[in-house]
C-alpha cells in the first residue's frame, strides 16, 4: 500500500500529468482538497473508488482515514490543488506519514501560476524586463509571514510577483507595491485559470482595485510586472542568430566545434 500525492494542477482535469492520472485510476481511494480541486478531476478515479473530500477535515482526521486503507491495504491518491510544492500542506502530512512507516511518492503537478500566465499568453521572464518571478502571498488568519519575505521588500526587486492566496487583501497589495514598481505597472487578475468560468482581469497598479470592485474573492493570482505590459524587450541572445553555443558552433575554430553534448 503506498500514498500518492499527487498534484493535481488548476482545475482543467487533462492539466494532469500523465503519471498522476494514472495513478489517481489505479487508486481505489481518493482524498481530495476540495475547497481547490474541483470535481471534474475526480473523474480520473476508477469506478466504485471511495472518494472523500479532505476540505473540513483536520489534520488528525486526515491521518486517520490515510491509517484505515493502510490497514486494508488500498493505495491512496492524495490530490492537492496545482503542485504539491508550494501552500500544499504536504510537508506536515509526510512528516506523520514518515514517523508512522506508510509508504508515499510524491508526483508533481501544474502549478496556478503557470495556468495563468499560460491564460494570459505571457512569459513572465523577459530579457533586460525581469529575470526572476516571485512565488508569494500576503498574511492571512491562519499564517504570518516571515518579517523579511515583506512585497515592500520583493518590490525593490523590480521581479515578477505571482501573488496568491491575496484578493481579499488586494488594497494591502496595491499600497505595498505602488511606492516601488509605480501607478502604471501593469497588473493582471486570474480567476480560476483552466476553470469553465475563468475570468482575466488586466489593468494597472493605480486601477486594478477599481478593476476588480470585490468581483473577486478567492482563487485568484494577481500577477504584477513590467512583462505583462511590454512589448519593447531585447531578443534572448540564445536564439540569435550569431550567438555562438554549443548546439549551433558558428566557426570551425569555435570552442564548441565538434562537440555534441
Ligand atoms: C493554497 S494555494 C495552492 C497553490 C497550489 N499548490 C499551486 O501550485 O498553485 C491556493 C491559491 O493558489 C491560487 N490558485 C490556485 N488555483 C488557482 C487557479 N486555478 N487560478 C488562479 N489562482 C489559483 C490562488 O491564489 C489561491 O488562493
Amino acid at each position: 500500500m503506498t500514498v500518492h500525492f499527487i498534484g493535481a494542477g488548476p482545475g482543467a482535469p487533462d492539466l494532469l500529468t500523465l503519471r498522476g492520472r494514472d495513478l489517481i485510476a489505479s487508486s481505489p481511494v481518493c482524498l481530495y482538497a476540495g475547497s481547490l480541486v474541483p470535481e471534474a478531476v475526480l473523474g480520473h478515479c476508477p469506478p466504485g473508488a471511495r472518494i472523500v473530500n479532505t476540505a473540513p477535515m483536520a489534520l488528525d482526521d486526515i491521518i486517520a482515514a490515510i491509517q484505515e486503507a493502510h490497514e486494508a491495504g488500498h493505495d491512496v491518491a492524495r490530490l492537492h490543488s496545482g503542485d504539491l510544492s508550494v501552500w500544499s500542506a504536504m510537508g506536515e502530512q509526510l512528516r506523520r506519514l514518515r514517523g508512522l512507516g506508510i509508504p508515499f511518492t510524491v508526483t508533481p503537478g501544474v502549478p496556478a501560476f503557470a495556468a495563468a500566465a499560460a491564460a494570459l499568453e505571457a512569459e513572465l521572464t523577459l530579457p533586460t524586463i525581469a529575470q526572476s518571478v516571485v512565488l508569494t502571498r500576503t498574511p492571512g488568519r491562519a499564517s504570518t509571514m516571515p518579517p523579511a519575505e515583506s512585497l515592500t521588500n520583493f518590490a525593490e526587486t523590480g521581479a515578477t510577483l505571482a501573488i496568491h492566496l491575496s484578493i481579499h487583501n488586494l488594497a494591502g497589495v496595491v499600497g505595498d507595491l505602488l511606492p516601488g514598481y509605480g501607478r502604471d505597472c501593469p497588473v493582471a487578475v486570474v480567476y480560476r485559470a483552466s476553470w469553465p468560468d475563468q475570468r482575466i482581469v488586466r489593468t494597472t497598479l493605480a486601477t486594478v482595485e477599481e478593476a476588480v470592485a470585490g468581483s473577486i474573492e478567492r482563487t485568484a493570482l494577481i500577477l504584477v510586472g513590467r512583462v505583462l505590459g511590454s512589448d519593447s524587450f531585447a531578443e534572448s541572445s540564445l536564439y540569435a542568430a550569431d550567438y555562438d553555443r554549443r548546439f549551433r558552433p558558428q566557426t570551425a575554430d569555435s570552442r564548441f566545434a565538434g562537440r555534441d553534448e
